[in-house]
């Protein structure tokens, strides 16, 4: 049975940071379900390759290149985008970078390079996009947060600061464009295996820690978070905005014991 409700096909999808991890399993996700899906990155080789690999669905995806830290190529994106496809149905904002270092040996330039893809980046291809789905009145944007959007984990600061930020955005976007009735909400995902984390969860100990502390006792596939992704973009979340939902395995809803009760 194909159920309306969650039904994105035909929709107009701009995903950003497309190439691979969950913005290519997020993206394929909608391609898989009918829906105009383009995918963006910094590099055309890459993201045409990848644009190829999932385009198993009805509409094939379409690679387009866009550094989001560069505010040319947001703004050459969302023209693009927009007299190829005529609007934006949704926009999911995947791209995001990250370094594990101490507080206090940061370099600004480090810094600068995490803020400028997680916050800034976000921020001006929110707004670019925003700007088409005021003139359309409809859209549906979908951040990729984390954990660490309310208490940091050690090692990466730039990084917590970036998705506190991420969350304020999810909040303050959707207050301020309810009226013109676009959606804006998040994905806070757990700990999920990527090229970003891999190196990290390779490490024994860590993967213990990961799945002992983790109620659904596994580390996140980036395959967990299309169902919520398809929901939040469909019309089945319609009255759901500025809201940050946790796809953790349960992580964030308590702390667990080490020892048997
Ligand atoms: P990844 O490193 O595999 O993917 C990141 C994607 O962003 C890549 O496609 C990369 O090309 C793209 N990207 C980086 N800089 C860009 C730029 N300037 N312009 C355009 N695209 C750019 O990492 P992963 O794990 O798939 O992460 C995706 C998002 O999910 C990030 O925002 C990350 O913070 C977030 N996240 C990941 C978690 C995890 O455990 N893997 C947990 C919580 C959030």
């Amino acid at each position: 049975m194909q159920d309306e409700l969650f039904s994105v096909a035909g929709q107009v999808v701009v995903v950003s940071g497309g190439s691979r991890g969950i913005g290519e399993a997020l993206a394929a996700g909608f391609v898989q379900r009918g829906a105009q899906v383009i995918i963006t990155g910094r590099e055309a080789a890459t993201i045409e390759k990848t644009a190829s690999d999932i385009s198993t669905g009805p509409l094939p995806a379409v690679p387009m290149v866009c550094d989001v830290a560069q505010l040319e190529d947001i703004d050459q994106l969302v023209k693009g985008v927009v007299s190829r496809f005529g609007r934006i149905d949704t926009l999911v904002n995947v791209a995001g970078v990250n370094k594990r270092k101490k507080v206090e040996t940061f370099s600004p330039d480090e810094y600068d390079f995490i803020l400028n893809v997680n916050l800034r980046g976000l921020f001006f291809l929110s707004q670019a996009v925003g700007k088409q789905m005021i003139a359309q009145k409809s859209g549906t944007i979908i951040n990729i947060d984390s954990l660490n959007t309310n208490s940091p984990l050690k090692g990466v600061m730039p990084y917590a600061i970036s998705k506190a930020g991420v969350s304020m955005m999810t909040r303050g976007m959707a207050a301020e464009w309810g009226e013109h009735r676009i959606r804006v909400n998040a994905i806070a995902p757990g700990f999920i295996l990527t090229d970003m984390t891999n190196k990290l969860w390779s490490n024994p100990t860590m993967q213990k820690w990961g799945n002992d502390n983790t109620p659904l006792k596994r580390l996140g596939r980036v395959d967990d978070l299309v169902g919520t992704a398809i929901y939040l973009a469909s019309q089945a979340s319609a009255f759901m905005t500025g809201q940050v939902l946790y796809v953790d395995g349960g992580m964030s809803a308590g702390t667990l014991w080490p020892i048997e009760l």
